[in-house]
């Protein structure tokens, strides 16, 4: 029975009992306990990877969104069937989301591959999960959609606007300095964060839907429909429909994630002024496929792409405004001389394609800004080398103080973040304003999971000075939302015997954002003497995950992946 039938729907992939027959009869007697009938399981089948979890607020919608898909995919004639992956809520996991990305991009990979399904309509949202989803999309090479679940609407306190989070800093800066109260920190608590969705600024969450949309994965037009919207559940049934035309005319995620759909994609991230994070993920991403990112074309891209769309932490919007401005269609129109046309995105149309249909449609202005009058000249993202970086580093020069960009200053170390907690606010801290941050051991293999540390705390002493920023230097992220002139996965790491583990305090550096170095003026005498007497790099977890993480994540600058995991090069 099993020879005559096409290896299609339920029928793919059977459990390996040595009768292929049996392993058919089997799977269909147990599906049908399900309530199944026999003539729906002749079907395709569109899997619908479900990643809803009590402990990930930003997935709030997901029941919707799932079921929105599966009436997509019933109406063009196939069999939706949700299944459950991993799910990574940003604030509730410890050490930190990055270090189980790959984790769930595992999960992703292995699940799409080993269940019936013909097509696979991918939910995600939350910071991790929409790269982990694409990075195991990418590699199962499965026909497949990526759905986002839309940012938050922002809430009020005061008369004020507030978005998750780069309200939620700012407010704690003011804490921090004793400007606000703690009555006022608490009720601003309840009011950053009040719908379903992901956070409501261009952090990483909303930098990583555009990507995803601009690599051709999502349909378009999607990226930034608020989660809460009916747009967000009419994109949900055009999602499943669309993985029912995939199963008709296949397009796999390997003909859409491309060199040139990637490049687009740096040229988007770099145009929103978007989350250093999503350098780390898109490379990952691009990774599983063994396409290169290089930091030094990031860097040619960044000298040609404007800034162009006036979000927070950038800018004064939130995401909502840029959905209504036109979105992601807005900014594709503006930036088309800049862009590849010929890339193709899952609906089977061109880039090309698209913006020209898209032709004429409105856009506000004051959100998404023309290329004659952008918010920045220059691209959001630069990459920084130099003696303290060799392997580069990451600066978000949308979101900093240009006024600390070409910077000489003497260099204050923490060993770790316990080191960082400890002294940062001790009212004898020897640190003036002009002094350069620098901690070290939060990077990929340093045991910490690489936090969103890299946006050190102003001392306390400063911040009631009024300093607002200083220039900081890790190996560690930092939070989409964040502002600040901040160094970030400085590569190699320290834990890994990078550069950044021989800078002691008193060291001068130096930052120049116009030549893109960062330099430890040390002679190499006296770091050979410091290399010598380093400590032993931390310990290694003893088992499980953590001890797999520890010893096959890579750097930044090939995407913190598991060096397994990366696909064969690709030009
Ligand atoms: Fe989920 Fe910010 S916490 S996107």
């Amino acid at each position: 029975m099993a020879d005559d039938i096409p290896p299609i729907g339920i029928a793919r992939g059977l459990t390996n009992y040595g009768d292929r027959a049996f392993s058919l009869y089997l799977r269909r007697s147990f599906i049908k306990s399900m309530g199944y009938s026999g003539e729906i399981l002749e079907r395709p089948v569109v899997g619908i990877a479900s990643s809803g979890s009590g402990f990930n607020n930003c997935h709030r919608s997901m029941p919707e969104l799932v079921d929105a898909v599966k009436r997509g995919v019933l109406a063009a004639g196939g069999l939706p069937i949700e299944f459950p992956t991993i799910s990574l809520g940003e604030v509730f996991l410890n050490p930190t989301s990055l270090m189980f990305r790959n984790l769930m991009s595992m999960d992703v990979e292995e699940m799409v591959r080993a269940q019936p399904m013909d097509a696979v309509v991918l939910i995600g949202g939350c910071d991790k999960t929409v790269p982990a989803q694409l990075m195991g999309a990418a590699a199962a090479d499965v026909p497949a959609v990526q759905l986002v679940t839309g940012p938050m609407m922002t809430g009020r306190h005061e008369g004020e606007r507030l978005g998750a989070c780069t309200d939620c800093r700012r407010f704690w800066g003011s804490f921090r300095a004793g400007k606000i109260e703690r009555r006022t920190i608490d009720i601003v608590e309840g009011r950053l964060a009040t719908t379903a969705g992901t956070c409501a600024v261009m952090g990483t969450a909303s930098t990583m839907a555009c990507i995803a949309e601009a690599l051709g994965m999502s349909l378009p037009g999607t990226a930034a429909i608020p989660a809460v919207h009916a747009d967000r559940l009419r994109a949900a049934e055009a999602s499943g429909a669309a993985a029912m035309q995939l199963i008709r005319k296949p397009i796999r995620p390997s003909q859409v994630i491309t060199p040139k759909s990637v490049e687009n994609a740096l040229r988007v991230l770099l145009a929103l002024g978007g989350s250093t994070n999503a350098i780390i993920h898109l490379t990952a991403v691009a990774g599983r496929l063994g396409i290169e990112v290089s930091l030094r074309r990031l860097n040619e891209l960044s000298d040609s792409t404007p800034v162009l769309v006036d979000l927070k932490p950038t800018g004064d919007n939130y995401m909502e405004d840029f959905y209504a401005a036109g979105g992601m269609s807005a900014l594709l129109r503006e930036l088309k001389p800049l862009l590849h046309l010929d890339t193709l995105s899952v609906t089977g149309e061109t880039l090309g394609e698209r913006l020209a249909a898209e032709e004429g449609t409105w856009v506000d202005h004051r959100v998404v800004r023309p290329t004659s009058d952008p918010i920045e000249p220059v691209g959001g993202l630069v990459a920084l080398f130099g003696s303290l970086a060799p392997g580069g580093a990451i600066l978000k020069r949308s979101a900093a103080d240009k006024s600390l960009f070409e910077k000489e200053g003497r260099a204050v170390v923490f060993s770790s973040l316990e080191d960082l907690s400890e002294r940062v606010d001790d009212p004898d801290l020897d640190i003036l304003a002009d002094d350069i941050m620098v901690l070290q051991n939060a990077g990929p293999t340093s045991g910490t999971g690489m936090p969103e540390a890299g946006y050190l705390p102003i001392p306390k002493k400063l911040a009631q000075q009024g300093v607002k920023d200083m220039v900081r230097v890790s190996d560690a992220r930092m939070s989409g939302t964040a502002f600040g002139t901040i160094v970030l996965h400085v590569t190699p790491e320290s834990a890994a015997g990078g550069p950044l583990a021989l800078v002691r305090s008193g060291d001068r550096i130096r930052l120049s954002v116009q030549q893109r170095r960062i330099d430890l003026l040390v002679d190499d005498a006296e770091l050979s003497r410091r290399r010598a007497s380093l400590p032993a790099p931390p310990a290694r977890a003893v088992r499980g995950y953590a001890r797999l993480y520890q010893d096959r994540v890579s750097q930044a600058d090939t995407g913190c992946d598991f060096d397994f995991l990366r696909g064969v090069a690709r030009s």
